[in-house]
């Protein structure tokens, strides 16, 4: 039976010492060396190959090796091939690490001390305490909830918002359309881990942004088809937006010349807020694999119909 890996060949070089290590009765092998295409049983990639059914005829389960699964195809998936995200606390880790450094140098005014800097001025702002600063997050999924638990720490004032509703210690929690306008109207950092889907696409318009309080800050670590990027620079040069994070772009990479890497308002990194860690996530595969041998359900299955 072949475990096949389909995604950064590097990191494959790792999963497959970790998969020797953990589970050599599986024959482990990185696209595209399919070896006998009728011995796949399990794939684990970032893109499935297309047709994916086709080109491997026993598959049994797909493990997307990021947390997302919008970039899936599942026009091509039969519905009776389980889809399981990336639940790790790895990726945890290192998203808990980028939204806090984001969130933090928001509210020490880091951003304003680079420019300051640039222009040779020496001057203190005000100092606030972190319980004066309402941080939101859209999403309160894996990530969403890890991130709001590591803020409550510093004192912030923390909010979260999801589709169904969820309860969490120091956290004011809302959900749904209905309660979307109250929890922008209390948000000073917004903060977007939602997953893409057809409900969430273009969800962070001028409509929603404007409904922020002047001043408000964007930290944007979902998917870059979440913003209106226009919108987004519509906002920040009318001064309703502070400042923009943005580690997702659409389309990444962002294009040479494109107005946002020039606007003094938006800081831009590539796609690396948080990545799976070979080490944690193999150990959550193979934990899968026996859940799905016991009949027991595997973590991280994905619902087709909300697409998440
Ligand atoms: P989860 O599936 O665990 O959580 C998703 C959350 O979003 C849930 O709380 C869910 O609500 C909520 N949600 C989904 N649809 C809606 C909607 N229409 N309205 C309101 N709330 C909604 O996802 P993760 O936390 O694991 O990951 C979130 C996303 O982060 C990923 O999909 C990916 O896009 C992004 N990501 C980005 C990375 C980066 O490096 N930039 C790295 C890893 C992930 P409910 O709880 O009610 O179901
Ligand atoms: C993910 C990502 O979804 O890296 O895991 O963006």
């Amino acid at each position: 039976m072949t475990f096949l890996y389909k995604a950064d060949p590097a990191r494959g070089e790792i999963w497959a010492r970790l998969f020797a290590q953990r589970a050599p009765e599986l024959a482990f092998r990185v696209w595209p060396d399919v070896g006998d295409p009728a011995s796949v049983r399990y794939l684990a990639a970032w893109q499935p190959p297309e047709d994916p059914v086709r080109t491997l005829p026993n598959l049994e389960i797909i493990f997307s090796v990021g947390a997302g699964v919008d970039q899936f195809d599942f026009t091509g998936i039969p519905r009776h091939i389980p889809v399981v995200r990336m639940m790790e606390p790895g990726i945890v880790e290192g998203m808990i690490e980028y939204v806090c450094q984001g969130v933090l140098s928001l509210h020490r005014d880091l951003f304003d001390y680079a420019h300051q800097q640039q222009q040779q001025v020496w001057r203190e702002r005000p100092l606030r305490p972190a319980s004066a600063c309402r941080v939101g997050v859209l999403g309160l999924g894996m990530l969403g909830t890890a991130v709001l638990e590591r803020l409550r720490l510093f004192g912030f004032d923390c909010a979260g918002w999801s589709r169904s509703p969820h309860t969490l210690e120091g956290v004011t929690c809302y959900a749904g359309a209905v309660q979307l306008d109250a929890f922008l109207a209390r948000t000073d950092v917004l903060i977007c881990l939602l997953p893409l889907t057809a409900a969430t696409q273009g969800i962070l318009d001028a409509s929603l942004l404007g409904k922020l309080p002047r001043g408000a800050s964007l930290i944007q670590t979902g998917r870059g088809a979440h913003l209106r990027q226009d919108d987004l620079l519509r906002l920040l040069d009318a001064g309703h937006l502070r400042y923009a994070l943005l580690d997702v772009t659409d389309p990444e990479p962002l294009p040479p010349g494109h107005p946002l890497w020039a606007h003094p308002r938006v800081r831009i990194t590539p796609h690396i807020a948080s990545a799976t860690r070979p080490e944690t996530a193999v150990e959550a595969v193979i934990d899968n694999l026996a859940r799905h041998r016991a009949g027991l359900p595997m973590i991280g299955e994905i619902d087709r119909e909300l697409g998440y």
